[in-house]
């Protein structure tokens, strides 16, 4: 079967991964800092955070801009740990409906959602596609709210050439298995707000003020720490580390393979009249994280695609329309229609030229091109 996605390593990844396993130092060290300190020149962020999930670094920032009984105005069409961090922090999520094309949130629909209670909004830059960030981060200036970019799809991707992540006063990246840069599970937050930063430090490693390398620095071992509140933890290991360095060296080459696919398959599905693919608007510079198709016959070409060695995917299932959701729900035209269309094709940068015509030739023979 051709998978849908599939991470992408060399020689450099298992190279990095001996030299911290030999070193006898695998938990969290000066790879985390070397990782977090180069991803934050990557991104251009003040601050990076090394994390394991990009699941914790949602909870997180939300923690620190602080949304207990507020609203937060979010997407229904994510992953649902995007929505899941709002309900750890005791907030209350607003669902908010998706532009049709690249499926991410628009300041238009957000403003019809703001009301004295709204602190914050979350926006997923849907398939690594940006979101209209300008009047956005307007009208949250406007209102005075928080804004976290769930950059879980955006890793490298741009914004007017600005980098994601960057915008609003949090970036929260992931670097699980499937991810653009990959640590098998891992995640930065970025920020450039020290006070936060220096917070999310603490919270990430159960509370405790010092971390156990910056202890051992000096060449005694200094055993004591205050801890100063309930953390988490939530903290990125040099193990991860070493295969995220690794990585960094070539998202930037593995997000234009990617890029390159995507234009193959958007060429090739011109002449497929029954499919739409996401667009890519002027203010977008793509990490491209995903390929998804929007037919009228899901179902039929998910099945067709299977029966040829192809798997697919569907992204998302709209959370709003989750039973645990249901106290949330509000009517989301777009995002419940929209759903029963998608399919996300096979991409990733490893993909071959025979794998991605395979699917090319699938596709033309379903719709009989
Ligand atoms: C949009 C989005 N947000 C958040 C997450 C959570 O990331 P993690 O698996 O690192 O917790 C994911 C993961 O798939 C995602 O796709």
């Amino acid at each position: 079967m051709i998978p849908v996605f599939k991470p992408f390593s060399d020689e450099k990844e298992m190279r990095n991964l001996k030299e911290v396993i030999d070193s006898g130092w695998w938990g969290m060290g000066p790879r985390t800092s070397e990782f977090e300190n180069k991803f934050a020149t990557y991104i251009g962020a003040k601050h990076a955070l090394g994390l394991n999930s990009a699941t914790a670094a949602l909870h997180l920032a939300l923690m620190c801009i602080g949304v207990k009984d507020l609203e937060v105005i979010t997407p229904s069409m994510t992953f649902v740990s995007t929505n899941h961090a709002i309900l750890y922090n005791g907030g209350i999520p607003v669902f908010c409906d998706v532009e049709p094309d690249n499926l991410n949130v628009t300041a238009a629909n957000i403003e019809k959602l703001i009301t004295p209670k709204t602190r914050a909004i979350i926006v997923v830059h849907y398939g690594g596609y940006a979101c209209d960030m300008d009047p956005i981060m307007e009208l949250a200036k406007q209102h005075n709210l928080y804004v976290v970019e769930d950059c879980a799809h955006a890793c490298g991707g741009r914004y007017k050439g600005k980098m994601l992540g960057t915008i609003g006063h949090f970036g929260s990246f992931s670097f699980q298995a499937v991810k653009n840069l990959s640590t098998g599970d891992g995640a930065m937050l970025v920020t450039n707000d020290d006070e936060w930063a220096t917070r999310i430090k603490r919270l990430r490693w159960v509370g405790i003020s010092k971390d156990t390398f910056e202890r051992g620095a000096g060449n005694s071992y200094d055993w004591f720490y205050d801890v100063t509140e309930a953390g988490f933890k939530y903290h990125m290991n040099d193990i991860m580390a070493a295969i995220g360095l690794a990585q960094l060296e070539k998202l930037d080459w593995m997000n234009a393979r990617r890029r390159n696919i995507t234009e193959q398959y958007k060429e090739a599905f011109a002449t497929v009249p029954q499919i739409s693919v996401p667009p890519v608007k002027s203010y977008m510079f793509p990490a491209c994280h995903n390929f998804v198709i929007k037919t009228e016959r899901r179902d039929e070409l998910r099945q067709h695609l299977m029966m040829n060695g192809i798997s697919s995917g569907v992204h998302y299932y709209p959370n709003h329309l989750f039973e645990m959701y249901k106290p949330y729900y509000k009517e989301l035209p777009v995002s419940e229609t929209i759903w029963k269309k998608l399919v996300t094709l096979p991409l990733y940068p490893g993909m071959t030229e025979d794998e991605f015509k395979h699917v090319i030739r699938a596709i033309w023979g379903f719709f009989k091109v």
